[in-house]
């Protein structure tokens, strides 16, 4: 084997900040093979796509021919399975797509690392790693007074999202389970931070301030979600493939529970401050607009047991990862008319027309 990883859906958000890292780390070559759906952008990449150690590959992780040439090629000594469709209400809107990438995609990696695996010797075959990277939506919805998720939470998935994430875990659980593959599995609470599409709550909420538009929010803002800066997230994802027990499951959050409304006023003082209008504040063009069926009502992570078993801890609270968020934002505003051209646009008017606001 090398010293060699492949990252799959290292051009979106968190496999882009993945990648950057792990090459200024200097921790060796990265295989990144990414499909370049709306949500890859090469331009993640910019930083590093001349260094040698950076291989890109444009291609999906359902082709069965592509998968097992790469394995022969590159002869990796782990795999890190980021690509997915990730957005919740595009699965609401049509999940074809999840099930072909995040279940078959999967389920084709994890047959051919199973068949590339089985061909090494017996110290590689023990070194080898396939890190899945998941999520907290996997254990469902608590109430306010419920415990946070622990790693023995039963699965609840609620979106056709949240259940495609759900159906890859067991089938990475069962590839240990039933042949020995020495997988690992991580569930995540929600991410933010520089590259994240402006798709999703934060960087919308960025985006719509700055253009004038309202910043919707669904129902009554009062669902709650687990923030973590994502190089925290990356910096996790590290020690879990370094020192994380074959097998286990690791839950990864940063113990800052929001509502929603609240992340959405945070977002707003700080432009306040950073970029004040003319008059008034981002906060008045808040919106409240029609809920996301089925919205899952809160997420919480514990997260003792890799902090207690593998020593991670986050670096960043929310209060200093949405600052450096925000000033990424303000400085990268060329990324941002970059990705918000085009099919962007398509969505936006889709997702917001039916609830009542026209966003585009
Ligand atoms: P993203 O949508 O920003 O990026 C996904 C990437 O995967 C894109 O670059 C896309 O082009 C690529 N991709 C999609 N289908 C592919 C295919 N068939 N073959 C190869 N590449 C393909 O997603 P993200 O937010 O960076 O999430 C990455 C992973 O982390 C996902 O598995 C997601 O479920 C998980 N996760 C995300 C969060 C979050 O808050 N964003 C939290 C926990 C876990
Ligand atoms: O919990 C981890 C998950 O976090 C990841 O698995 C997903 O890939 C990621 O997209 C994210 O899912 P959410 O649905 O929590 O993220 P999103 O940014 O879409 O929404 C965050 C919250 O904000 C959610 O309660 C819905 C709400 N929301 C979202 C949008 C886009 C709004 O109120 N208005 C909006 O316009």
């Amino acid at each position: 084997m090398e010293n060699c990883i492949i990252v799959t859906g290292g051009a979106g958000f968190i496999g882009s900040n993945f990648a950057n890292a792990w090459i200024k780390l200097g921790l060796g070559k990265l295989v990144n093979l990414d499909k370049l759906t709306y949500a890859g952008n090469l331009a993640n990449l910019a930083d590093v796509e001349q260094h040698p150690n950076h291989i890109f590959i444009q291609g999906d992780i359902g082709d069965k021919e592509l998968i097992p040439s790469l394995l022969r090629q590159h002869r990796p000594r782990a795999i890190v399975n980021f690509a997915a469709e990730s957005h919740v209400d595009r699965s609401i809107h049509g999940p074809a797509e999840f099930i072909e990438t995040n279940i078959v995609g999967t389920f084709n990696l994890l047959e051919a690392t199973r068949a590339y695996w089985g061909g090494l010797n017996d110290s590689d075959k023990a070194n080898f790693r396939f890190l899945h990277v998941s999520t907290d939506e996997v254990y469902g919805s608590l109430s306010k007074t419920d415990p946070a998720f622990s790693e023995t939470k039963a699965y609840e998935p609620n979106s056709p999202y949240s259940a495609s994430k759900a159906a890859s875990d067991h089938l990475v659980r069962a590839y240990h389970h039933t042949y020995g593959m020495p997988v690992l599995t991580t569930n995540c609470s929600n991410n933010y931070g520089p590259y994240h599409f402006p798709e999703k709550l934060i960087p919308l909420v960025i985006h719509n301030a700055l253009n004038g538009r309202p910043l919707p929010i669904y129902g009554n803002g009062q669902q709650i979600r687990d923030w973590l800066y994502v190089g925290d997230h990356c910096a996790a994802i590290r020690r879990v493939l370094e020192a994380g027990k074959v097998g286990e499951v690791y839950n990864i959050g940063g113990w800052n529970e929001k509502a929603n409304i609240e992340v959405v006023h945070t977002l707003c003082d700080i432009l306040d401050k950073e970029k004040p209008k003319q008059s008034g504040s981002y906060r008045d063009q808040i919106t409240f607009v029609q809920d996301r069926p089925g919205h899952d009502v809160r997420y919480a992570i514990d997260a003792s047991k890799i902090e207690r078993e593998l020593g991670w801890k986050p670096a960043e609270t929310f209060e200093t990862g949405i600052q450096k968020t925000v000033t990424w934002y303000l400085t990268h505003q060329d990324w941002v008319n970059n990705v918000t051209s085009g099919e962007y646009k398509n969505w936006v008017s889709t997702n917001y027309k039916e609830r009542g606001e026209e966003l585009a």
